[in-house]
């Protein structure tokens, strides 16, 4: 079985895309490519076959952690927030939840885990636009999500309560979370003047960077 021959529903999101104006179009159109590697990574693949071991799943699990808490650290840390207060980001941070289901596969709790995050790669966010084109990647990863949780509901039996927490994204709330991201992005990106050519560039980054992460092995 081949990811191509995954029934996988786009309806949703693609009328969610057309609610998003021109920068998130841009994006997903000049990143179909990256996002098409993604899904092509012996992991992914293996995922959506039915045929990765539940230590190939945690492997998987630690894989994302090792980038995405580095990368929500930088994102925490940037001055972009001091501009945008009106916008939680902290709401939407994804590294207490790929923690939360690490410790329930190895029985333990959060705090007591030991995880030694390999040394990856990580973009450059070094100017508002990098940030929200890094950022683009790790929140549109939440509609890709309902997919796969199906597919881990389905395998093991995994739940958005039990072990799948980071792939369960934002539950029912995944469209209307991902509208209130573009909208931000749209506005922030108009009313500061970003380069959106910047942002690509660090969103295609990231791509790139997770590539190397979920390749790795
Ligand atoms: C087996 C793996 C994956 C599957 C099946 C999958 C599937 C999907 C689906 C169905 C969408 C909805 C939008 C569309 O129809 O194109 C989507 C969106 C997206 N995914 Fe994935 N995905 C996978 C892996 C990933 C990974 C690993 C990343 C990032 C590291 C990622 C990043 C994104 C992004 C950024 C979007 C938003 C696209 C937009 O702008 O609308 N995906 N994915």
């Amino acid at each position: 079985m081949t990811t191509s021959d995954v029934p996988v529903d786009r309806s949703d999101e693609a009328s969610t895309a057309k609610t998003c104006a021109d920068v998130m179009v841009m994006l997903r159109k000049d990143t179909a490519d990256a996002h098409q590697s993604m899904e092509d990574t012996p992991v992914m693949r293996s995922l959506l076959a039915g045929t990765l071991s539940r230590s190939g799943y945690m492997a998987l699990l630690e894989d994302i952690y090792s980038l995405a808490s580095p990368l929500e650290a930088a994102a925490m840390a940037h001055p972009l927030w001091t501009r945008a207060t009106n916008f939680d980001f902290r709401r939407r941070l994804k590294s207490q939840r790929l923690l939360q289901d690490i410790a329930f596969l190895q029985g333990a709790s959060p705090e007591d885990l030991e995880i030694v995050p390999r040394t990856v790669r990580l973009p450059n966010v070094g100017s508002d636009a990098r940030l929200l084109g890094a950022l683009y990647v790790i929140e549109g990863a939440s509609l890709g999500g309902r997919v796969i949780l199906k597919q881990l509901t389905d395998l093991y039996g995994y739940t958005a309560e039990a072990a799948a927490c980071f792939y369960a994204g934002y539950g029912h709330d995944t469209g209307q979370r991902w509208r209130e991201w573009c909208a931000f992005v749209e506005d922030y990106s108009r009313d500061r003047k970003l380069d959106t050519q910047e942002m690509l560039s660090a969103a295609l980054e990231t791509f790139g960077c997770f590539g190397e992460v979920l390749g790795h092995g």
